[in-house]
């Protein structure tokens, strides 16, 4: 028998799967070959979420339903390989959440890990373990699991996020609790910018302890990791893959700054035409800057800026831009390192 090619299902044999199967036995022959499988095989396809659609439908869902009646108004970007099952690829979700001048997104927590990329408007704030942050475009935001967070808008526009959430790995492990708290908005104890005070200045304090898997860094703000980017790319040092791709850290250890997804932001130089590139952790990209297109196993996704587009296990992925371009993203990575099975291949030129 090869890897591949199941055994011939003669008479005897599916009489004897029959009897066994009553007690709840199944031969592994008869599936081998659909469950451990020579290379990834996954339902999750490729595709291409337009922002101006999408904010057009969130607008009306803003006059269907309150943030407050909803708990959180968004509207999930489902693969359309996995429709039904609230995943934007096998292990994560995402979802663009609009919150209205004066609403809030009452307080709760969850065994779940979230993050925020802000696509639209500007001024609303996130609170987090009683810190409260301004959200402005592009800025990464971070709920460890089982914090404390709510939402609110205080800016006179709607302001539109994407959610990224690593809630079908959570439900994977049956691992999932979440709880409300009493008040919409959770009590905050510290000045805004305290966090980034103490752990963004390529400094801790100095008896710090590190207590949690996660950054204790909630905001990584666009302006600094964009002024990054530009500053770098004066050396004109591109990846042929990737252009100038950067990951989100825990300052504290180096680690991605989520336990179970991974961030990036990458600039791609003006007219870039990159090399393939696959690897086993689909991932979700965000157009953030500029226009261009990508290239998924054939198939040629035109993207300009807040649209949103997903990149399943071991396709292969190039990137092409008509201007300079930035591209936020997140996948499981960090969660395959740790369990041992990542894998990465770049293609030829
Ligand atoms: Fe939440």
């Amino acid at each position: 028998m090869s890897l591949t090619e199941k055994p011939e299902e003669t008479p005897e044999r599916l009489a004897f799967y029959k009897k066994i199967d009553r007690l709840a036995y199944t031969p592994l022959w008869a599936v081998f070959a659909d469950i451990i499988t020579p290379q990834p095989k996954s339902d999750c396809v490729p595709n291409l979420w337009k922002f101006d659609q999408a904010r057009e439908w969130l607008l009306e869902a803003g006059q269907l339903i309150t943030a407050k009646e909803a708990e959180r108004r968004v509207l999930i970007l489902e693969n359309p390989g996995m429709r039904g099952q609230s995943k934007i690829t096998t292990s994560l979700y995402a979802g663009l959440q609009l919150v209205l001048p004066g609403e809030v997104a009452p307080a709760h927590r969850h065994s779940q890990s979230a993050l925020r990329f802000v696509v639209d408007g500007s001024g609303a704030h996130t609170s987090v373990n009683g810190e409260r942050t301004n959200m402005e475009p592009g800025d990464f935001v971070i709920t460890p699991p089982w914090a404390w967070h709510d939402h609110g808008n205080h800016s006179d526009q709607p302001m539109i996020w994407m959610d990224g959430l690593d809630i079908p790995m959570v439900s994977f492990y049956d691992a999932s609790f979440a709880e409300g708290l009493a008040t919409d908005e959770q009590p905050i104890s510290r000045q805004s910018g305290d966090s980034f005070a103490r752990y963004g200045a390529n400094m801790l304090p100095v008896d710090y302890q590190q207590r949690e898997l996660a950054s204790p860094i909630f905001n990584y703000p666009y302006s600094r990791s964009r002024e990054a980017l530009d500053i770098m790319k004066r050396e004109q040092d591109w990846d042929p893959c990737h252009g100038l791709k950067m990951r989100y850290v825990n300052p504290v250890d180096g680690q991605f700054a989520m336990p179970t997804i991974s961030a990036f932001l990458q600039l791609l130089p003006n007219n870039f035409n990159s090399i393939p590139y696959r690897s086993t952790d689909a991932t979700v990209f965000v157009a953030t800057e500029g226009k261009g297109r990508s290239i998924v196993d054939g198939e040629t996704f035109e993207w300009e800026p807040r649209d949103i587009f997903v990149v399943p296990s071991w396709a292969w992925v190039n990137h092409e831009s008509d201007s300079e371009a930035v591209l936020f993203s997140f996948s499981d990575r960090t969660a395959q390192l740790k369990l041992g099975f990542w894998r990465e291949q770049r293609g030829q030129t």
